[in-house]
C-alpha cells in the first residue's frame, strides 16, 4: 500500500518535473528542433538558393504591384512625415495598441518629405541582418545602388567589405538593444552612446515602435527626435501603423507582427524600381551546408532568435515576390 502510494508520488513528480521542463525551456526546443530540421532539409534550401540564382526584374510587374498597393492601402503613405501628417489627428504606434496626436512643435521634429524629393530612384539595396552575409564579399554591390535601407541600426564599421557603407534610411525598434537601457526597452535610453553610434548614418531614421512590449513608444520617439534635431543631420520619419496593418492584410501575414524588413520592402517599392536584397535567410546552414551565425555583426546564438516575427512565412513571401519580379534576393556571395 504504502509502495503504491509512492509510486503514484513519484510518476506524479516525473510529470510535474517534465512539464517544468518542458514549458521552461520550450523556446529553446523548439530553435534546436528548427535547427535540427533544416539540417536534414539541406536539399531544399539547396533548391531554394539555385532557384533564386536566376531572375530578372520585371518592373512592369513592380509598377503594377505598386499600383495595386496603393489602392489597397486607400494611399496611406508607409511612413509619416511633416507634409503628410495632420496636426491634432488620431495616430496610432505600438500596433494600435497606443494612440497619439502630433502637434504643430512635434511636427516640426520630423522630416519634411519622403522620399527625398518625391523621386524614383533606380535601384535600391535593402541590407538584413542575417548571417548569411558574413564573408559575401557584396559590399560594393551594395554602395553601387542609390539608395540603401538597413535595419536596427546595424555597426558599419568593419563590416564593409560584406555589408557595405552606404546608408540611406534605417529603421530603430525602440526594443532594439541599442535603446534598451537596464533592460528597460524605450525607458531613458543611454542618448549620448547611442548618438555617437549614429555618426555613420545618413539621410532618414525610421521609428518603428516596440513590437514585443507593451511599453508605449510615442513619447520617446518624440525625445529621440529632439535629441536628434540637437546632435545629427539624420532625419526621423514614423512608421506609419495604418499602413503596416494593411499591408500585412494585403500579403496575409496575419497573427504574426510584420518583421522591419517586410516593412523594408513595402517602404521601398513605393518608391524604387529595382529592389535588391541582402542578408535575408532565415536558415542556420547556408545552401551549401555551413553553419551561419544568426547575424553577421554580432555572435548571437541562433536560441535568442525571436519568435515574434514569422521568418520563414516572410521569407516565402519574398521568394514568391523574387519569382514576380518584384525583387531580387541575394543569397550568395558576390564577386
Ligand atoms: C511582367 O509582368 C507583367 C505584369 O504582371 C506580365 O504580364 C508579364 O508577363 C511579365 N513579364 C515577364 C517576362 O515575366
Ligand atoms: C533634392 O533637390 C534639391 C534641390 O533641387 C537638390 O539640391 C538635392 O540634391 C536633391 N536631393 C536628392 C536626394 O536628390
Ligand atoms: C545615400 O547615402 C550616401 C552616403 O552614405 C550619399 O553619398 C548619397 O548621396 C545618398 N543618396 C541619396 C539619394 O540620398
Ligand atoms: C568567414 O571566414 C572566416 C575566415 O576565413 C571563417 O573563420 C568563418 O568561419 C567564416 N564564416 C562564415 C559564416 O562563413
Amino acid at each position: 500500500m504504502v509502495q503504491r502510494r509512492l509510486r503514484v508520488i513519484c510518476v506524479f513528480f516525473g510529470i510535474c518535473l517534465t512539464v517544468f521542463f518542458i514549458c521552461h525551456y520550450y523556446h529553446q526546443i523548439l530553435i534546436f528542433g528548427t535547427i535540427f530540421y533544416w539540417k536534414l532539409n539541406l536539399r531544399e534550401l539547396k533548391q531554394t538558393a539555385s532557384y533564386l540564382h536566376c531572375s530578372t526584374i520585371n518592373k512592369t510587374r513592380v509598377d503594377e504591384l505598386r499600383n495595386e498597393l496603393n489602392r489597397f492601402t486607400q494611399h496611406h503613405e508607409p511612413v509619416l512625415v511633416q507634409d503628410n501628417i495632420h496636426v491634432d489627428y488620431k495616430y496610432y504606434g505600438n500596433y494600435f495598441k497606443e494612440s497619439f496626436t502630433i502637434d504643430k512643435s512635434k511636427r516640426e521634429l520630423l522630416a519634411k518629405t519622403f522620399p527625398p524629393n518625391k523621386t524614383m530612384f533606380s535601384k535600391c539595396s535593402i541590407v538584413g541582418n542575417g548571417g548569411i552575409l558574413k564573408n559575401s564579399s557584396c559590399g560594393a554591390d551594395i554602395d553601387s545602388s542609390d539608395f540603401v535601407l538597413r535595419m536596427n541600426v546595424p555597426q558599419i564599421q568593419g563590416f564593409v567589405k560584406d555589408a557595405g557603407r552606404k546608408t540611406n534610411f534605417t529603421s530603430v525598434a525602440c526594443s532594439s538593444a541599442s535603446l534598451t537601457e537596464d533592460g528597460v526597452p524605450c525607458g531613458a535610453f543611454h542618448a549620448a552612446k547611442f548618438i555617437k553610434g549614429l555618426k555613420s548614418f545618413n539621410g532618414y531614421i525610421m521609428w518603428v515602435p516596440s513590437s514585443w512590449t507593451h511599453a508605449p513608444s510615442m513619447k520617446s520617439a518624440f525625445i529621440f527626435a529632439e535629441i536628434l534635431r540637437k546632435n545629427s543631420n539624420l532625419q526621423l520619419v514614423l512608421s506609419n501603423a495604418i499602413y503596416s496593418q494593411k499591408f500585412s492584410e494585403y500579403w496575409h501575414i496575419n497573427g504574426k507582427i510584420l518583421s522591419s524588413g517586410m516593412t523594408m520592402v513595402s517602404i521601398a517599392i513605393s518608391f524604387c524600381e529595382e529592389i535588391h536584397l541582402y542578408g535575408f535567410w532565415p536558415f542556420p546552414f547556408s545552401a551549401s551546408g555551413n553553419s551561419l551565425p544568426m547575424h553577421y555583426s554580432e555572435d548571437l546564438p541562433w536560441t535568442s532568435y525571436r519568435q515574434t516575427h514569422d521568418y520563414p512565412a516572410e521569407f516565402d513571401l519574398l521568394t514568391k515576390l523574387h519569382r514576380q519580379g518584384v525583387l531580387k534576393l541575394h543569397v550568395e556571395n558576390c564577386h
